[in-house]
């Protein structure tokens, strides 16, 4: 069924980036250490020929000895540190693929930073997902290379507009995407990602939900589900810039290709996919069928990562690019793990209450 109602501001806002937390505290504690040398040596061929394996059909031989040195020493330093590095499936091939301890969509990132052992967690994704790594371990340090790594999602709505949405529809639960800060996470009932949000408002036995940020994540929900659910009006600045008519005359001129799309994309986008799931569904998706010709309806690095792993299959346009993904790089992760930074931190009282919408998506028996 439609959405019932679209709710939010009339014009979309651009909130300020996230704060910076108290300077260098993390550099207080651990220190800095020294730059290493960043040279294409025998050695750090020998010792990253195995990496380069993995990505050697989507990075030409000429690019590896500049990623090289970087790949060699942050792994070194992470040994040096107790630090792993969690990384989106949009991240690029080399970070995805050379220094990544674990990778994936939004919940499977959140759940493996509940099983993390080091002291250090080193974010490559957006911001909204190293604060959940935060709320969920904070007692451990959470860096992110680039504080300015946002997203359009997050920065659609604040947690004073969700308590005015309660006061609207009273009694109504509030399903938040992760794609929020941890402040609008602390207003709501429980959290969702991409991977199982028909899940998470179905959980709640209500007629009917209030369910921000995404306006397109909503009406993908509300057509799988009889809950009804009232949106907010934010979106993806990525995945809002595909239209169905530009997919129809890809089918159009190659009939055989597999059109794949995550749920943050405008419905009629939607109605054209083979297949709509999050970024790991995605991947599994490609993985079993196998098609010889597919179009992720996504960021771009995500079909670079999966033809790292599936050189058979032919992964044709369009894509767009995610810049504030994009801001996070192979020096910036370096300088990450060298100088302590960025931290990421969050007010403990609002991390109590955000942990347990988090928790509650989390730990949800199916
Ligand atoms: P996934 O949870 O599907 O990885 O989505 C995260 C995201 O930011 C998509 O734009
Ligand atoms: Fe946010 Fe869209 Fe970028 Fe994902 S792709 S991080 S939803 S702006």
């Amino acid at each position: 069924m439609p959405v019932l109602e679209i709710v939010g501001p009339q014009h979309p806002r651009r909130a300020a980036s996230a704060a910076a937390p108290a300077e260098g505290s993390a550099l207080r504690r651990f220190g800095a250490l020294p730059a290493p040398k960043l040279e294409w040596t025998a050695e750090v061929e020998r010792e990253t020929a195995h990496l380069y394996a993995r990505i050697r059909n989507v990075v030409p031989p000429a690019e590896w000895p500049f990623f090289a040195p970087y790949v060699h020493a942050i792994n070194r330093l992470k040994r040096e540190r107790n630090a792993v590095i969690l990384a989106h499936n949009y991240q690029t091939p080399e970070i995805y693929n050379c220094v990544a301890d674990f990778t994936g969509d939004s919940l499977q990132l959140a759940r493996e930073a509940t099983k993390v052992k080091a002291d250090i967690i080193v974010q490559c994704g957006v911001h909204f997902m190293a604060e959940t790594a935060k709320v969920l371990n904070p007692d451990k340090t959470v860096l992110i290379p680039d504080l300015k790594a946002g997203c359009s999602l997050a920065e659609a709505i604040t947690g004073e507009d969700v308590r005015l949405l309660r006061e609207r529809f009273p009694g109504v639960p509030v399903v938040t995407y992760v794609n929020t800060s941890a402040e609008v996470k602390a207003e709501s009932d429980i959290t969702c990602t991409s991977s199982n949000a028909v899940q998470m408002v179905e959980s709640l036995g209500a007629d009917k939900v209030i369910f921000v940020p995404d306006q397109y994540l909503a009406k993908y929900v509300a057509s799988q589900s009889r809950v009804k659910i009232i949106a907010w009006k934010g979106s993806c600045e990525v995945h809002e810039r595909f239209t169905g008519d530009e997919l129809a005359l890809i089918r159009e001129n190659d009939p055989e290709v597999q059109i794949v799309a995550h749920p943050e994309c405008p419905p009629d986008v939607i109605a054209a996919a083979d297949f709509t799931g999050s970024t790991a569904h995605m991947i599994d998706y490609v993985r079993r069928n196998r098609p010889k010709r597919v179009v992720l309806v996504t960021e771009c690095s995500m079909a670079d990562n999966v033809q790292a792993e599936l050189p058979d299959v032919e992964f044709t346009r369009p894509c767009n690019l995610c810049p504030h993904m994009k801001r996070i790089t192979l020096p910036k992760i370096l300088d990450s793990l060298l100088n302590m930074r960025e931290e990421v931190t969050v007010e403990p009282a609002i991390a109590e209450r955000a942990r347990r919408a988090v928790e509650r998506m989390i730990y949800l028996k199916s």
